[in-house]
């Protein structure tokens, strides 16, 4: 059985990427992080292009809140355009000064961090920053997301990979990702694993095969289609 709310054991490669130990799987890409997020998650959105007042972000996976970072840098080069919510399933969420030690390796994203870090070391999980409204709802994903009244207008999957985290990537799961996804919505992931595709694409997501970042041959994005 899966305990969560507790904030996870770490170690960190090369001083600088988180490793989940219960995992064995890092944070982010040590060759990459902010970019790849940039490539995978808001580009495989179409995001900031479609960021609109009213705009709901979803993600399987907040970890130390990289792809948060990633999109409110976005949102304010955008010109602000007016607020949105960005709403987070964590199991296992990260303690303030670690999330701010991974950050320290993006100097832009560390640099944003700050309102963030602050309300985050409080124990709020739910708060604004700006005009983005940040929900962080703690607790298994498959017991959070299908209680979940909402439906996003861009999901960022991003479990651990889904040989070592197979509970973000089930198809029950996925399932319900799409059942919370509004009319026209989409969803991005770094992998391209087939059993992933195949669970989105009967979930009812058209899925395309996308050129993933750096030395990852594919990436996964879709629409929603009925
Ligand atoms: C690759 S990390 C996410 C990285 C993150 N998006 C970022 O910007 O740093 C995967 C995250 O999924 C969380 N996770 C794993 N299993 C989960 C589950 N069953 N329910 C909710 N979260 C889970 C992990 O604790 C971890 O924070």
């Amino acid at each position: 059985m899966i305990t969560t709310n507790q904030s996870p054991a770490l170690t960190w490669r090369d001083g600088s990427v988180p490793v989940a130990t219960r995992f064995d799987d890092p944070y982010f890409s040590a060759a990459g992080g902010l970019a790849e997020t940039r490539h995978v998650f808001l580009a495989g959105n179409d995001l900031p292009a479609r960021l609109h007042p009213g705009f709901h972000i979803a993600e399987l996976g907040f970890g130390t809140g990289l792809n948060l970072l990633a999109t409110l840098i976005a949102w304010r080069a955008a010109g602000s355009p007016g607020p949105i919510t960005y709403t987070s399933f964590e199991a296992f969420p990260l303690t303030a000064p670690d999330i701010a030690r991974a950050l320290s390796a993006f100097p832009e994203a560390a640099a944003a961090a700050a309102p963030f870090l602050a309300q985050w070391a409080t124990g709020a999980t739910s708060f604004a920053l700006d005009g983005m409204t940040l929900k962080v709802i703690l607790g298994d994903a498959r017991t959070t997301l299908p209680l979940w009244p909402g439906r996003a207008d861009a999901w960022y999957l991003d479990g651990f990979s889904p040989a070592k985290n197979p509970e973000l990537w089930s198809d029950e799961l996925l399932a319900e990702v799409a059942r919370h996804t509004a009319a026209g919505g989409t969803f991005a992931t770094y992998t391209a694993a087939g059993h992933v595709r195949r669970a989105l694409q009967a979930a009812g997501f058209a899925v395309s095969r996308l050129p993933g970042f750096g030395r990852k041959r594919h990436m996964s994005a879709g629409i929603l289609i009925r």
